[in-house]
């Protein structure tokens, strides 16, 4: 019965007329697909099947499965099933951890690429990875356990990736007998649960990936079946893309063409809709209007583009409009705002620090993104909600999140290109989570900047001086608030207006509520930063003494001051001589164990690259060192 049906065969039309065959395999549509479940469900055998049986196996898989491809030949006939198998399940083991495998196989009517992602709780970013471009998901079950808590937690990513195809797959039919009223038990208790979790529909199947069953040919074991093949049912299920066709035009701006005075084209990707020549469109975030003249692609202009096409436009009018920026038709454009409700996957070792200033990428946007504490996490077997302060490796939670500028979106219910974003540490440029924007927040569109009368430059002016921010750094007991409080004195008696911000004293009011875990401290120097600000906007030259041990948390606030007026300032003790000197005790305390998460100890410190003023302690008196920072930030040294 694991004969494959002719229509499988494609050397009949290879050996008439090549040209004409490679011509229809060109303008075959492309279906992506994931498969959920693990490799006790059956998971490789079923992907060895389909591969198996389109004939379509490719020298280069056949080498990354260590299978000679000169037992194989033309193909892929000859292959042995249950070697594939064994390839594909020891190559699924090697590379568990780094990704998913992706691989590629093809039918007369369609091409595909399935997918393979590791199913075990830990390994949920990966599958976050692979479902993100999937047009369907393959569940698969193994007929005699049913629904498990893993079957739960696949279907709710994929759910939750936006996935609208599920096919539920009761696999190893063959090892419970065909048996009819099991897998009707089987489906109806799924059918509660996806349900509950708002999956409308799904196609369920009863086959087995080993003996081949309503795989890629219906079954004579199941006769009381009557719905399609797996095989029958990816080739025919229709395609996000032409439904992504049907909705309003959208283009995010890859890059803009301009190779000479008389052509300005915006080039990228329509990521839905259909636009044509002359169609009136808006360019967000600006709100600027202007009609598209052209659609010029590769092999010349078009009439009409559509959702999945690349093309250049030209615009009617020398309208602003750049990369990042999003060409929208006139009289239905996405929101433009800068506070979101998101639920956000986190990918990173490092947990989430709620407050931290990261990149969102959105499509071509990039910007800086601050995300609030969650408001919960959601537990991916039971999916109950959990309330916590921020998110581990592989945490699903929602959260509030604010960008430094609006940016142009769309719930991501409604568009994954939109809506969709990852989120990038600023230091090591890794990828720590990703996320689905859900809607903006009212207040977005409700607090507005006042403008202020009496300006920055005024309040600086009256007090003679130019505001700026000392920000000092360093290990506790490295000297920071003996040497902040040498330079304030020195500036005042210069009668300069000042203020000095200590980290004992802050602790005490304004963020008494803050402890020493990571998150505490960002948020601890997120507050002092935004105080600091505000104190220079006073007209105040500002001291602040804490610790600040993340180059993350002192960038951000150099970014919020002009070019010249943040000097971080480095007070530099080895952990040695603090731990040495250890005026407080705590060292003594922490080597003790009894004062948790002490930097230097078990907290870490990054020392900053490029300070504007680094003091040795260990070679200067605190006074030459308060007499070199005032030195230079006068601009004297
Ligand atoms: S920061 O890391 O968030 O910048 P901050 O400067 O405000 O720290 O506070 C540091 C001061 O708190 C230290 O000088 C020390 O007196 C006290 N402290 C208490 N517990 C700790 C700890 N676990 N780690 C570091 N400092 C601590």
């Amino acid at each position: 019965m694991n004969d494959t049906p002719s229509r499988y065969h494609p050397d009949a039309m290879i050996a008439e007329d090549i040209h004409a065959y490679l011509d229809q395999h060109q303008r075959k549509s492309l279906l992506r697909f994931i498969t959920c479940g693990s490799v006790d469900d059956g998971k490789s055998t079923l992907i060895g099947r389909l591969l198996y049986d389109s004939k379509m196996i490719f020298e280069d898989q056949l080498a990354s499965l260590e299978i000679d491809s000169r037992k194989v030949g033309t193909q892929g006939q000859e292959i042995d099933f249950a070697l594939l198998v064994d390839g594909l399940a020891a190559e699924r083991e090697q590379g568990i951890t780094i990704d998913v495998a992706y691989r590629f196989f093809s039918t007369e009517k369609r091409k595909f690429i399935v997918a393979d992602t590791p199913g075990h709780e830990q390994y949920t970013r990966n599958m976050v990875t692979g479902a993100s471009t999937a047009d369907l998901a393959v569940i698969l079950i193994d007929a005699r356990k049913g629904v498990l808590t893993q079957t739960r937690r696949h279907s709710y990513l994929a759910h939750l990736i936006g996935i609208r195809n599920i096919v539920l797959a009761v696999n190893k039919m063959d090892l419970i007998d065909f048996d009819e009223a099991r897998y009707h038990a089987i489906v109806d208790d799924y059918r509660l649960f996806a349900t509950s979790i708002g999956i409308g529909d799904f196609v369920a199947m009863p086959i087995s990936g080993f003996k081949g069953d309503n795989v890629t040919t219906l079954s004579p074991n199941m006769p009381w079946y009557s719905g399609p093949t797996l095989i029958q049912h990816l080739e025919t299920v229709e395609l996000d893309a032409n439904i992504d066709q049907e909705k309003p035009f959208r283009f995010p701006v890859q890059w803009v063409n301009r190779p000479n005075l008389d052509f300005r084209g915006f080039s990228g990707l329509v990521s839905t809709g259909r636009v044509s020549a002359g169609d009136p469109v808006r360019i967000l975030p600006s709100g600027r209007t202007s009609a598209v003249s052209r659609i010029v692609a590769f092999e010349g202009d078009l009439d009409e583009a559509v959702a999945g096409q690349s093309v250049t436009l030209t615009l009617a009018d020398e309208v602003d409009c750049s990369r990042g920026d999003v060409i929208a038709i006139a009289n239905d454009p996405p929101e433009v705002a800068d506070q979101f409700e998101a639920t956000i996957v986190w990918m990173a070792d490092e947990e989430m620090l709620p407050g931290r200033p990261y990149w969102l990428k959105l499509g071509t946007q990039t910007v800086t993104v601050q995300i609030q504490a969650p408001k919960y996490q959601v537990n991916v077997n039971t999916l109950e909600h959990l309330a916590t302060r921020t998110l581990d490796l592989n945490a699903i939670g929602v959260a509030n999140l604010s960008t430094d500028r609006p940016i142009v979106f769309e719930p991501y219910a409604r568009s994954r290109d939109l809506g969709g974003f990852i989120l990038i540490d600023k230091v090591s440029n890794a990828t720590v989570g990703a996320g689905m924007l859900h809607f903006s927040l009212r207040r977005s569109q409700n607090v507005h900047w006042q403008a202020l009368e009496v300006s920055r430059e005024k309040h600086a002016e009256l007090k003679n001086q130019r505001p700026a921010i000392l920000w000092f750094t360093g290990l506790s007991g490295a000297g920071k608030s003996t040497i902040a409080n040498l330079v304030e004195k020195r500036l005042v008696l210069m009668n300069r207006h000042t203020f000095l911000l200590d980290g004992d004293n802050v602790r005490h009011g304004l963020n008494r509520d803050l402890g020493f875990t990571e998150a505490d401290r960002v948020e601890n120097i997120r507050r002092v930063g935004e105080v600091a600000k505000l104190m220079s906007d006073a007209g105040l030259i500002v001291i602040t003494a804490f610790i600040s041990p993340f180059r993350a948390e002192r960038q951000m606030v150099r970014e919020t001051m002009q070019p010249g007026e943040f000097f971080e300032v480095h007070i530099d003790t080895s952990l040695e001589e603090a731990e040495r000197r250890d005026v407080k005790g705590l060292y003594k305390k922490a080597r003790a164990g009894e004062l948790a998460n002490f930097t230097g100890i078990d907290s870490p410190y990054e020392v900053p690259e490029n300070p504007e003023i680094r003091i040795d302690t260990t070679r200067m008196s605190p006074e030459e060192a308060a007499q070199t920072i005032v030195e230079r930030l006068l601009g004297w040294s």
